[in-house]
């Protein structure tokens, strides 16, 4: 009986057992962000196996190149699930992390809306469409609209409205101020630029409905 007693005294919980939970909330925490730390070194390590690779020209290594891609490409989703994580979410739930961002990407949890409108669910939600900096960036918009393979396009924060032909990024700049993209189609009545899977982009009609992709900082 004492035994039982006393076994119950140690479950019940105590001031020390609740800091020992924070404790133990912090440790989680922390290993998850190790976990991050451990993944984004693997993620380099994996770079760094494969650009050698890319340089041979044997059959062999373009298959291992694939294989390394692919793995690469997992580590990074694994990465975005480590970091989604309720304990130590950096983004909303229902948004990406990358790279010190948070991303959004409406389709599925959001019907689609006119440029202007997209634009408007971003600001609302601190945010802006997508101003895409550079490849790496744009590989990783690229892979998520994979993911998702019923995005038809993606609206983003590029536009011609304010001057026909001089198509600028959200934060103002001319639109091969960060890498060199080009608007394919455009026309009078198409001034806003929607983003294909493939990296390309084609001038759309700012009125037509799509899912769009907001970002801020996380
Ligand atoms: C978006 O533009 C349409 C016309 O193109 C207009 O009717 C609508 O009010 C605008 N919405 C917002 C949120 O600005
Ligand atoms: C946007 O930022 C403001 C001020 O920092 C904050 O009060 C608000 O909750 C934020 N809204 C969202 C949706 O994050
Ligand atoms: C990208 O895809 C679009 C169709 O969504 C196609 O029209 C275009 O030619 C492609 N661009 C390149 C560079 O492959």
């Amino acid at each position: 009986m004492d035994s039982r007693n006393q076994e119950e005294d140690v479950q019940r919980e105590t001031p020390a057992d609740a800091k020992r939970c924070q404790t133990c909330q912090l440790t989680a925490c922390v290993a998850v962000a190790t976990t991050a730390a451990a993944l984004t070194m693997a993620v380099l390590l994996c770079l760094a196996l494969c650009a050698p690779q890319a340089e041979q020209t044997s059959k062999t290594s373009g298959k291992e190149l694939q294989q390394c891609q692919k793995e690469h490409h997992e580590v990074k989703l694994m990465l975005h699930a480590v970091t989604q994580d309720s304990r130590c979410r950096v983004c909303p739930a229902g948004w990406l992390w990358w790279k010190s961002h948070c991303y959004f990407f409406s389709v599925g949890l959001q019907d689609n809306c006119r440029w202007n409108e997209s634009a408007e669910f971003c600001r609302r939600h601190n945010s802006s469409l997508a101003v895409i900096k550079d490849s790496a960036e744009m590989e990783f918009i690229q892979g998520v609209m994979r993911t998702f393979p019923q995005f038809p396009f993606l609206w983003v924060g590029l536009t011609d409205a304010e001057q026909e032909g001089q198509w600028l990024w959200w934060d103002g700049t001319d639109v091969q101020h960060y890498t060199l993209v080009m608007v394919e189609w455009d026309a009078d009545h198409r001034d806003c630029a929607d983003l294909r899977e493939n990296g390309s982009f084609f001038a759309a009609d700012c009125d037509d409905y799509g899912p769009w992709v907001c970002k801020r900082e996380s």
